[in-house]
């Protein structure tokens, strides 16, 4: 996983925050989007943003 790659646009949310925020106790889209801010603008990022939480989850 690229941890640099920008998954959220509107906030400047990298992989790597997501992976960060699973990783200190987040586990559904809302838990990480309350820990990062990523998907609460446009909302364009939240099928990324679910398919890296189901991956990080594995
Ligand atoms: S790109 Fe994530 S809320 Fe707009």
């Amino acid at each position: 996983m690229d941890r640099n790659k920008v998954i959220c646009r509107c906030f400047n949310v990298t992989a790597g925050a997501i992976e960060d925020a699973v990783k200190s106790g987040a586990t559904t889209f809302e838990d990480v989007q309350a820990k990062t801010s990523c998907s609460t603008g446009c909302g364009c990022c939240e099928q990324d943003v679910r398919d890296l939480i189901n991956e990080l989850a594995k």
